[in-house]
């Protein structure tokens, strides 16, 4: 019997703290629904302390969950270790995750504290928390720079202080596999008390070494591997889950543990987050990259044809690639419309939100005859903010571009109750509607990024757009989607606008 892996994953707590990837707390559902569909054992919900904006995404996530376990992280100090406890209050099974530094360097420059008051907070953190929950997980911050007496010391000090997952991360994404494997297999040798305790691994990417090394932990003993959705993270990222599961179902010869993630859930997951964070996945991403299946010389095609597994280890089918499917067309009634949406995920919280989203998407029917799921995800990100949130808004726009000409932008948005109009030329069209944006937002950010894919295939596809603005050290990302793609510009750009003046300022955990 292969001993189980629990998935933990942390797409919406370190994935979010990806520069510009906040999502709201629509979004923040949605993901945690199809994470829950995807068969994640434990769901770490954002940090509830950060801000009452993510409290509330916690919370809410922790009411709505019933098959994953719901956690929020916690620095080991009392505030946020009761906002946490509070937050996942709702949950059928709730996780606190409370963390402090232990390697030289964070204790001395960045916490300022002993190692002896870091053990203290370490075990004064884990009690606190077993006022909340029995389900404690215990983080020490850079244990691959730390001291590994001073790791055992801590790590046996909250074994008994109840602690029940213990997690090793490599914060910085510093080791390589073999060393990251044997100090795992170290830590669970050497600490009194470590067959009470799920061991866990936690990797950062900065060398391209995440899953690579969480791999190895694996085979040194962790039974725990913490991951995101296409490897999303802080600086170069996490371990990426799909990578991870893949790799120990594909390769159940060397890894003798079994997850019970869904694995035909893996692409649309991967699908959510990019089109929500506005991140994209690389064409040649294992597992989810749009080339990972599709084999382009000859001898492979021939190869493919004879016999699938001369060039493929794993069945597009059963990482979740199937054939875009039609599900509705422009006379798809609203009973369909909703239903597929409940498919999807997607729930809709009133008669009015789903009545506006219909109109919309019998606008996109009326434009694209055949709507595929990955339509319907980007109209319902369209309609992520709620109309208190939603600042500026597109009401009607008016593009001349024209060879040997200089392209002109007019355009009307709706801002706070009234609306205001402006123009503007620029070097292309794009360029003159975001000019016409900013005379009358003036918000003085800059822009970072640009980027146009189309949703789906052929020439009356959405074009899905993302824009990067930053502004006074916070950057934010927006999506628009439309069939012109100057619409869909300009809605990305605005969706921005409206993250920077709604999104309140909140706290990193490790910062
Ligand atoms: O990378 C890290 O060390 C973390 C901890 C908070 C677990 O994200
Ligand atoms: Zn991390």
């Amino acid at each position: 019997m292969n001993d189980h892996l629990v998935i933990f994953d942390t797409t919406l707590r370190d994935g979010e703290q990806s520069p510009g990837a906040s999502m709201t707390k629509d979004e923040k559902l949605r993901v945690a629904r199809q994470l829950e569909r995807m068969r994640v054992d434990v769901i770490e919900a954002g940090f509830a302390a950060a801000s009452p904006g993510d409290f509330e995404a916690i919370h809410g996530i922790a009411q709505a969950i019933r098959d994953s376990t719901v956690c929020s992280l916690a620095r080991a100090n009392e505030n946020d270790i009761r906002r946490a406890g509070e937050a996942i209050r709702p949950a059928r099974s709730g996780r606190i995750h409370t963390f402090i530094a232990t390697s030289p360097i964070h204790m001395e420059k960045k916490l300022r504290m002993t190692p002896d008051e870091v053990l203290d907070a370490a075990v004064e953190a884990v009690k606190l928390s077993l006022e909340y929950t029995d389900d404690v997980e215990f983080s020490a911050e850079d244990a691959v720079r730390s001291d590994m007496d001073f790791l055992c010391r801590v790590f046996e000090a909250v074994i008994r202080a109840g602690a029940k997952t213990i997690n090793v991360p490599d914060t910085v994404g510093y080791s390589i596999p073999s060393v990251w494997g044997e100090r795992m297999r170290s830590l669970i040798e050497r600490v009194p008390g470590s067959d009470k305790v799920v061991w866990s691994t936690h990797c950062h990417n900065d060398l391209g070494m995440a899953v690579a090394n969480s791999l190895a932990a694996v085979l040194g003993g962790a039974r725990q591997v913490e991951c995101t959705i296409n490897g999303l993270g802080e600086r170069a990222g996490n371990a990426s889950l799909e990578e991870v599961v893949m790799a120990v179902r594909t390769r159940s010869d060397i890894f003798p543990v079994a997850t019970r993630i869904d694995t035909t859930q893996i692409v649309p997951a991967s699908k959510l987050i990019s089109q929500i964070t506005g991140y994209p996945v690389q064409p040649n991403k294992a597992v989810v990259g749009a080339n990972a299946f599709a084999h382009e010389s000859g001898i492979h095609q021939d190869g493919v044809i004879k016999h699938r597994e001369t060039y493929e280890i794993m069945r597009a089918q059963d990482v979740g690639w199937t054939q875009n499917k039609l599900v509705l067309g422009k006379h798809s009634g609203r009973n369909a419309f909703k239903t597929r949406l409940a498919d999807l995920g997607i729930v809709v919280d009133s008669e009015e939100q789903l009545n506006i989203a219909f109109a919309r998407f019998k606008e996109l029917a009326d434009k694209k005859h055949e709507i595929f799921d990955e339509d319907l995800q980007a109209l319902m990100s369209d309609e992520a903010f709620t109309p208190e949130q939603e600042h500026y808004k597109l009401v009607s726009l008016r593009v001349c571009s024209e060879t040997g000409e200089t392209p002109h932008a007019r355009m009307t948005l709706a801002v706070g109750g009234g609306e205001s109009q402006s123009e503007a030329h620029g070097d292309g069209p794009v360029d003159a509607c975001f000019k016409a944006v900013e005379r009358i937002a003036d918000s003085r950010a800059s822009l970072l990024l640009f980027s146009v894919n189309s949703i789906t295939g052929g020439t009356d596809a959405q074009g899905e757009v993302t824009v990067r603005l930053a502004r006074d050290g916070r950057v934010v990302n927006g999506q628009g989607a439309d069939t012109d793609i100057i619409v869909a510009s300009v809605k990305a750009y605005i969706n921005a606008l409206n993250r920077l003046v709604s999104k309140p300022e909140k706290v990193n955990p490790q910062v």
